[in-house]
């Protein structure tokens, strides 16, 4: 068993960690203070290629394989949370979804845009009243002449109002449940789409949030992605490609939390001695760094199995529910580790602590992953 990174990895990483520093870390605090959406920064992740990461080159991607994006989504993360969730979701749910359901019309539409980060994808799945019970959706999608009317209000949407995709899970047969569900490819500016004011939520607050409404809403017959009654399974795949992104996401976070409370216990003093020599400090960075390393692991098996070609629900699901819980820990740690300064916003760990929180939230809770991971013991048992 091998787990070294090729060359080429470790260049990438070496790299995209140089520009994060450069060009994300210095603008955080304050995007997360205006609650702005960083087009400025996305623009020049995009021209490196990571708003396309594992997009093929002939659609203008970066072509890479999925370890490479684990590691690239951390390293984003280690920089901003919120750069690293709007990175991780259009390219781990539209871009993703295209590659494996869209056909050539679809792709060559929407791929380049979305690879080169010209435009951002977003995911329309949840709702108002539906969130891990993702099936029981509302938004419909009539047959009419030529195409199909959505009605409804999305929820939650990551880049609402924003992004200029929005892959979108709604009936086309109210009374099949999850089999009645389809995913259509609705453009910004489609008559009859709407954007609610972005969410203020705790953390996370330069990836905006907000409510994405289809009122009487016309998309042609070639919106429809993959097969009428496919959408459910289609999200649900999607969020098997997209908890490995979030997974990634909550190690960068922990790790850039880990740093700032290692580099502080080693300059803060108490007692005559730098405050990491006590072992109630001392034990908790080894804690710390332990869990961080066992969810990376985790993470990275994750996207090595899928670029191996194999269905990763049960990984991903493990991957996003051990990276997640960590985060929370690990943030948690480091504001103490800071003790008052922690709580403040001189530091940036009081951030990471607000940003960390929503990883055991979206793309299925920590609850959901766990019923996944559950389901899948039996699944595995039947195989
Ligand atoms: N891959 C392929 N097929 C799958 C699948 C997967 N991972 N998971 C389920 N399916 C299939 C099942 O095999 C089943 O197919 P059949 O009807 O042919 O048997 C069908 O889908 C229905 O599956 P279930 O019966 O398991 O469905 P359920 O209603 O019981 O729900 C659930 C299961 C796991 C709870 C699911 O609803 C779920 O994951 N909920 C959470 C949704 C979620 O993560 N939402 C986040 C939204 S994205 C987001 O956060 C926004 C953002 O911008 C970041």
């Amino acid at each position: 068993m091998d787990f070294s990174l090729s060359e080429e990895q470790i260049a990438l990483m070496t790299a995209v960690r140089e520009f994060a520093r450069a060009e994300i870390v210095p603008v955080a605090a304050a995007l997360d203070r205006e609650g702005r959406f960083p087009w400025e920064t996305l623009r020049k992740m995009g021209a490196l290629g990571l708003l396309g990461v594992t997009t093929p080159e002939r659609y203008g991607g970066a072509g890479l394989d999925n370890v490479s994006y684990a590691i690239l989504v951390e390293e984003i993360a280690a920089a901003d949370a919120s750069h690293a969730t709007i990175m991780s979701v259009t390219n781990g749910l539209p871009q993703s979804l295209l590659l494996s359901h869209g056909t050539d019309e679809q792709r060559d539409a929407y791929l380049p845009k979305l690879a080169s980060g010209e435009w951002i994808g977003a995911f329309c799945l949840s709702e108002a009243h539906s969130g891990s019970d993702a099936a029981a959706l509302r938004t419909t999608a009539r047959r009419v002449d030529g195409g199909y009317v959505l009605d409804g209000a999305k929820a939650w949407v990551t880049s609402g109002g924003e992004a200029q995709l929005y892959v979108v899970m709604a009936k086309t047969d109210v009374g099949a449940g999850a089999r009645g569900v389809s995913t259509f490819l609705v453009e910004k500016g489609t008559a009859g789409v709407g954007f609610g004011k972005p969410e203020e939520k705790l953390g996370q607050h330069a990836a905006v949030t907000s409510t994405v409404t289809f009122d009487d809403c016309f998309v042609p017959d070639t919106a429809l992605l993959g097969k009428e009654g496919q959408g459910f399974v289609i999200a649900m795949s999607a969020l098997d490609g997209g908890r490995i992104g979030i997974a990634s996401l909550a190690v960068g976070v922990a790790r850039a939390a880990f740093e700032a409370a290692r580099d502080y216990a080693a300059e803060r003093t108490a007692f005559g001695k730098a405050i990491h020599e006590f072992q109630a400090i001392g034990f908790k960075l080894a804690d710390m760094l332990t869990q961080i390393e066992a969810a990376r692991l985790m993470t990275l098996r994750a996207a090595w199995l899928k670029d191996a070609g194999n269905r990763t629900t049960r990984e991903a699901a493990m991957a996003k529910l051990v990276a997640s819980e960590m985060a929370n820990r690990v943030t948690h740690d480091a504001v103490q580790v800071l003790g008052g300064y922690g709580y403040t916003k001189d530091y940036p760990v009081e951030r990471y602590f607000r940003d960390a929180r929503v990883t055991e939230i979206y793309e299925g809770t920590r609850e959901v992953q766990r019923m996944v991971i559950h389901r899948q013991i039996y699944r595995d048992l039947d195989r």
